[in-house]
């Protein structure tokens, strides 16, 4: 019988001392912010340990409550808590709150504040991997889900000339759109569901983004979109992280078009949150590299 995969792994036991940092959501078996933080934490020699603990939407406000009176500094939120979550807490970043979500929960002193980082880790992915940065450019947002939410209010938010919204359910573009266009500056527009509105809107775009779950693995050869709508010289990223290359973004390379992979985003999310609890910039190289190794060991599970 094979033995479960390690969540993470320990240089040293943890001690009264030890500072907690936990991660809340469900389900949380496949999740790689274990490994990757408890690296970043022994690599810096910190005492600390960043611990999953799987959590029911009925139980999220008592175990959250419960876990505050542990020696806790932080927070990470995932699905499906993300939102829920802000009823408990007491204080909440502009972008977050207008986001509508909280990703990462800093723990200082009797106050919490929530921030959202998903957004910024893609920005960052783009900037330090594909050195592209946002203001000005025109992007083309597949997906308008909790993902995409955090991404396209981001992008508005650090001036990106134009964002258009694709969704196979039309009308949570339209209202993503008028919500981003309301809240924060007149730059999102949502694309028809005619399939020569979405050609159009990649035409138009500089950066073209799969937010939706199209691609991930067992179904890895679906796209998105159909391959022949991407030009040569589009920038193609893909939030999908499993494969590290999804369908789209092989066609896209074999066109002529400069790629962009959703490992990136999961790594710079875990980044900010990190320099968020911590006030220290984690080692990045060492965060990709696990994260690289743990999507292998899963895949051979
Ligand atoms: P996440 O938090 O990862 O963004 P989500 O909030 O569940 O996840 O959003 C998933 C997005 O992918 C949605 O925009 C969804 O479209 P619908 O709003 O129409 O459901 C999109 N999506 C999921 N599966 C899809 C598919 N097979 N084809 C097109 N879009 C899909």
């Amino acid at each position: 019988m094979k033995k479960p995969a390690a969540l993470f792994s320990l240089s040293h036991p943890p001690t009264n001392t030890t500072k907690l940092f936990v991660l809340l959501g469900s389900p949380l078996g496949h999740s790689l912010s274990p490994p990757m933080h408890n690296l970043a934490f022994e690599r810096l020699a910190m005492d600390c340990l960043y611990l999953p603990v799987e959590v029911s939407a009925k139980d999220l406000g008592a175990v959250f409550t419960e876990l505050l009176k542990t020696n806790v500094y932080g927070f990470n939120i995932t699905t499906p808590h993300k939102i829920a979550i802000k009823e408990y807490i007491d204080q909440i970043d502009p972008l977050a709150s207008t986001i509508g979500a909280v990703n990462t929960i800093l723990v200082k002193k009797d106050t919490t504040i929530g921030y959202n980082t998903d957004g910024e880790g893609f920005i960052q992915s783009l900037e330090r991997e594909a050195g592209i940065e946002a203001a000005g450019k025109r992007f083309c947002v597949l997906g308008c889900g909790g993902a995409a939410r955090a991404i396209a209010m981001t992008l508005a938010a650090k001036d990106a000339e134009k964002i258009l919204l694709h969704n196979r359910s039309q009308e949570k573009a339209v209202n993503l759109s008028v919500e981003i266009n309301q809240k924060i500056c007149s730059c999102a527009r949502a694309v028809d569901k005619d399939p020569r509105a979405v050609a159009d809107a990649i035409e138009q775009s500089d950066i073209l983004i799969n937010t939706t779950s199209v691609g991930m693995f067992p179904q890895t050869k679906a796209t998105p979109v159909d391959p022949a709508l991407l030009r040569p010289g589009l920038v193609v990223a893909d939030i999908v992280y499993n494969p590290q290359e999804t369908a789209l973004l092989t066609s896209a390379r074999a066109r002529g078009c400069r790629t962009l992979e959703g490992l990136g985003m999961l790594l710079y999310q875990g980044v900010e949150a990190f320099k968020i609890w911590t006030g220290k910039t984690p080692p990045v190289m060492a965060m990709r590299q696990i994260l690289e190794k743990e999507l292998a060991k899963r895949r051979s599970d």
